[in-house]
């Protein structure tokens, strides 16, 4: 009994040693956010949303796209041949962010990643009656390594959200919006 105790140990070890990283490794706050370095364009990659209704709508959207401006940012989704784009104001202070979407307040952290071109950062949305997070990870890529998606894993498994959906990375992102054919989208809590 002891001899197998002990060589299901050992099976064991180089598992925990090729996984050394723990959850305060894992979800280290970024020091400061560059917003030069925010501007721009970036497809999310992959999401984990505690509310399985909004984890429903990006799972069936075909690719999200966040453009970035200086106080601002549009998030678009593409649904087929349609795209919605969602306006949004961020303000970003050290590792925290804030969004306004109409009365709700999302606040958040970004965390520190090993992927270069990529922005992990966790939503939270909460009110007295309802309380939402999610785990959110931009690139300038369409698809990340698989080591990268593997620490994407690890994070929202320390934060304990759900399994990250995987957008598809070769679904076209929608054209940036252009000024005042802009479509107003309903509003959801997929910020
Ligand atoms: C963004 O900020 C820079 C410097 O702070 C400014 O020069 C530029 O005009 C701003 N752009 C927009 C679109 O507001
Ligand atoms: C963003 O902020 C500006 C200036 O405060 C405001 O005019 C605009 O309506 C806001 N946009 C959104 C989408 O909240
Ligand atoms: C959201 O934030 C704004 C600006 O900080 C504040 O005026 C507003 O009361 C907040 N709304 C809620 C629902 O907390």
């Amino acid at each position: 009994m002891f001899a197998v105790f002990m060589s299901c140990l050992f099976c064991f070890l180089p598992v925990s040693w090729s996984a050394p990283l723990s959850c305060e490794n894992l979800l280290r706050p970024l020091d400061q956010i560059e917003p030069q370095r925010l501007k721009g364009r970036w497809a999310m990659v992959a999401v984990s949303l505690e509310d399985p209704a909004v984890q429903e709508v990006l799972r069936r959207s075909d690719s999200v796209t966040l453009d970035f401006y200086n106080a601002s940012y549009t998030q678009s989704h593409r649904d087929g041949d349609v795209c919605h784009y969602y306006p949004r104001n961020i303000s970003v202070d050290g590792s925290s962010v804030k969004i306004q979407v109409g009365s709700f307040n999302f606040t958040g952290t970004v965390f520190s990643t090993s992927c270069l071109d990529c922005y992990v950062f966790t939503l939270l949305l909460k009110t007295s009656t309802y309380q939402s997070q999610s785990l959110n990870l931009l690139s300038k890529r369409r698809e990340i390594e698989q080591k990268e998606m593997e620490e994407f894993r690890a994070q929202t498994e320390c934060l304990k959200l759900p399994p990250p959906v995987e957008m598809h990375p070769t679904k076209e992102l929608c054209p940036e919006q252009t000024g005042s054919t802009a479509e107003e989208g309903a509003e959801g809590q997929s910020a």
